[in-house]
Formats: C-alpha cells, structure tokens, sequence
C-alpha cells in the first residue's frame, strides 16, 4: 500500500534532529546560543555598573530583576538550556574534528591562529568553573550565607554591599579578573565565529568583523573588572 503524502513528510522534531546531526547544524546551534549568552553578559556588565551609581540603584534594579519570579526562572532555563547546548555542541564539533584527522599535522600550528582560537576550549572549561564559583558566591550564598541576609536602609537584599565584601578578598578579586579575561579571550574569538556561521562573513566585511569582536571584548573586559580593582584597591568601600 502507497504512504500517504502525509506519512512521508519528515516531522519538526525529525528535521530539528537531523539538523542537530549534522555539524553545520552544530554550528548553527553554537551560534545562537552563544548570541543568547554574549546577550546576557553585555547586560549583566551594564547592569553591574551601577555599583558605581551607590547601593540604592543597584539594590532597587536586582530587587526589580526577583519581582517576577516566572520571568526571572524562564530567563534562567533560557540561559542554562543555551549553556548545555552550546557546550554539548562545541564538545561534539571538537571531537569530530579530532576523529576527522587522527594524525596531528606534522607542524600542528593552523594557518589562522590567534590565541583566542588556540585556546577556545580551555578559556571555556575554566568559565564554565568560574559560573559555578559565582554562583556558589552571589547567587546561592555558599561561600558566605551571611551575604544573602545583608539588608539596606529600606530592607531591600543588600546587593552593594555583598559585592564590596566579596572583592575585599584580593584573591577573590584576582580570580575573577582571571576569569573576566578568559570570557573576553573567548569572546574575541566568539563573536567572530558567531557572525561569520550567521553569513555577515565576507572579504569585505571580515577585517571589521574581528575588530568589532576584539573591541567588544575590551569593552567587557574592563567594565566587569572595574568593579573587583575599585574594591580591592579601596576606591569604594
Ligand atoms: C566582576 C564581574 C562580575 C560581578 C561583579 C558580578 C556580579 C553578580 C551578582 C552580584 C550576581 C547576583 C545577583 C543577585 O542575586 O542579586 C550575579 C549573578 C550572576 N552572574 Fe555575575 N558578575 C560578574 C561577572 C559575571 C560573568 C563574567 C558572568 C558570565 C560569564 C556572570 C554570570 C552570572 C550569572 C549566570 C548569574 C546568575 C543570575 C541569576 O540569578 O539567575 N557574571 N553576578
């Protein structure tokens, strides 16, 4: 008996993982999510430089982040679910690549190689420790719970103040100006990868695409570093 036109049709789930299958859909994958995170950390910084503005902006705006518990969990399972997959994906890129020359080039320099991209794998393994570490810092309060009860003048989470305790600590401070610069290394080779898997890459546009990555990662190098050196060198206290 003859399948129905319908039957043969190959379903969403079916070509979403046929795409996954393949490496160009990796690539596809690693570009979005990784867009999704770049997103998230140009307005984590922007977010985090109201420190300098004192404890009550930036109490008012991490308060106003929690109001909305279903907003707050959707952005964080956006997030965590990009972070699996574009690990997972660059894991499997990574291993494919291997298996696809199992005899390391005799001169194994590539051709193009800058820092950033030699070191893409190991700048995102020691950001992956450097989440967690944060997380453990800021967020669920394990390193100090006393930073979870800190409360301002009007009761808000004293968020200002748990960051100056925090980056007293100078190797504290230290690790996460490491850590900062891992992200921007990764970045600068990132943002190019992204735009050139999204098809913005072309002759005339490649040397303004790796000078808008390079300087998008200065940029958030120093405003995340800002913070940890304004601390520990006591310009804010
Ligand atoms: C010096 C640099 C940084 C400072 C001062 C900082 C500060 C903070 C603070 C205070 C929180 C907790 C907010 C709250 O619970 O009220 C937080 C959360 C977080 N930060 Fe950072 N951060 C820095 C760098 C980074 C970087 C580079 C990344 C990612 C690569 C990052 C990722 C996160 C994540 C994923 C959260 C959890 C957000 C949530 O609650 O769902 N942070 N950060």
């Amino acid at each position: 008996m003859a399948a129905s036109a319908e039957s043969l049709r190959p379903s969403t789930a079916g070509l979403l993982l046929r795409l996954w299958q393949s490496s160009l859909g990796k690539k596809y994958v690693m570009a979005i999510t990784g867009l999704i995170l770049f997103g998230f950390v140009v307005v984590h910084m922007l977010g985090n430089l109201q420190f300098f503005a004192g404890p009550t902006l930036l109490n008012e705006y991490a308060e106003a982040l929690k109001s909305k518990p279903p907003v707050l969990w959707g952005a964080r399972l956006v997030l965590l679910l990009s972070a699996v997959l574009h690990i997972t994906a660059g894991a499997q890129l990574a291993n494919a690549n291997k298996r696809a020359r199992p005899v390391a080039y005799a001169n194994s320099k590539p051709l193009v190689s800058t820092l950033a991209n030699r070191t893409i794998i190991i700048s995102g393994l020691v950001i992956l420790a450097f989440i967690i570490f944060h997380l453990a810092h800021f967020t669920i309060g394990w390193v100090d719970p006393n930073y979870l009860e800190l409360r301002d003048l009007v009761g808000r989470h004293d968020v200002h103040e748990m960051m100056v305790r925090g980056f007293q600590n100078p190797l504290v401070s230290g690790f996460y100006v490491i850590a900062v610069a891992l992200v921007a290394l990764h970045l600068s080779h990132g943002v190019a990868s992204i735009l050139q898997s999204l098809g913005l890459r072309s002759k005339n546009t490649e040397p303004h695409l790796k000078k808008l990555a390079l300087v998008a990662a200065a940029v958030l190098f120093l405003g995340f570093c800002a913070i940890p050196i304004a601390v520990v060198t006591g310009l804010i206290r």
